[in-house]
């Protein structure tokens, strides 16, 4: 049977496949960096937040053990796929079992970023609210608003599915035609039509700051950004200059670029929600991805296939 690194503690019964399989659990001691440790084992269950790279695959690689590295997640752009690839890494995620949930927390952000739900809750906690007031903390309406979605995968279609039970337009865009009502070809059309925007595409060269100042111009002065997909894909200096000079009305993140300090300038800027990278965060669906990320390290390590290998970008 084999070693496998496991970076962080997982939720409860996330280790039993690997040691059901009969697999001996390392964990990573506060002390041993990642390609230390990488290098005597047959595989690696990690989280969003480790970084896989060259170096650590190349530990593992070097040592002829490593067989395959299995994120808890469905973004991997923490792993170099295509260094795993090249040493003959499977590189796996967990894609669909979070969908609902990531949507769920998408939706509220776009509720809350509407409604400016954080900085009415702050006037409430820090003593300022002094009753009802028929002018105060007025927000937008998303009822008959339009919602415009970037990227149309799995998490980008429950979102649409909650939002037209909340009465909204939907429109989307991806790179190519899904042929299905709504899509817009040209971001730049989708982000002015759109009330409310929300990304949903994987973090990968062409993504990143694809919401920059150029695209933010574009956008209404009362639109509002949601951001659940990965912080980078927003240029966060041009959201924050947008946000203060009310050319965008307000932003609900879920993710920063280099998270988790945050830039002070996004803390300070008005009508922003912010939360933790909480998106996939229920004890159910965290349960479910970490027993997914446990159980491909095991069908690799037993020869067979994984229900969801990742492809390399070729990159
Ligand atoms: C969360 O961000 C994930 O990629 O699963």
């Amino acid at each position: 049977m084999g070693r496998v690194l496991v970076t962080h503690p997982l939720p409860d019964g996330g280790l039993d496949p690997l040691l059901e399989a009969g697999h001996q659990v390392v964990s990573l001691d506060g002390s041993t960096a990642l390609a230390g440790a990488a290098g005597g084992v047959d595989g690696i269950v990690c989280l969003l937040n480790d970084r896989i790279d060259a170096r650590v695959l190349r530990a593992g690689g070097s040592s002829g053990l490593l067989k395959v590295v299995s994120v808890a997640a469905v973004g991997y752009d923490n792993v170099d796929v295509d260094v795993a690839a090249t040493l003959g890494i499977t590189v796996c995620n967990t894609p669909g079992v979070l969908d609902e949930t990531t949507a769920d927390l998408a939706f509220l952000l776009v509720l809350a970023a509407n409604r400016l739900a954080s900085d009415a809750e702050r006037d409430l906690r820090e003593g300022r609210w002094k009753g009802w007031g028929i002018s105060d903390h007025l927000g937008r309406d998303v009822q008959g608003s339009c919602l415009g979605l970037v990227g149309y995968g799995r998490i980008a279609r429950a979102v649409a599915r909650r939002a037209q039970g909340f009465g909204m337009e939907v429109l989307h865009t991806t790179r190519s035609d899904t042929g299905e009502p709504g899509y817009v070809a040209r971001l730049g059309e989708l982000l002015a039509r759109a009330d409310t925007v929300s990304l949903h595409v994987p973090l990968t060269a062409s993504t990143r700051h694809l919401i920059g100042a150029a695209e933010l111009a574009l956008m209404k002065p009362t639109a509002v950004l949601i951001n659940t997909a990965r912080g980078a894909v927003v240029d966060e200096r041009a959201l924050v200059a947008a946000l203060e000079h009310g050319t965008l009305y307000a932003a609900g993140l879920d993710v920063y670029d280099g998270e988790p300090a945050i830039d002070p300038a996004l803390l300070a800027a008005p009508r922003t929600v912010l939360l933790p990278h909480i998106g996939s965060a229920t004890t159910e669906t965290r349960t479910v991805m970490a027993r997914m990320a446990t159980q491909a390290v095991c069908d690799v390590l037993a020869g067979r296939t994984p229900d969801h290998p990742v492809v390399p970008t070729g990159g």
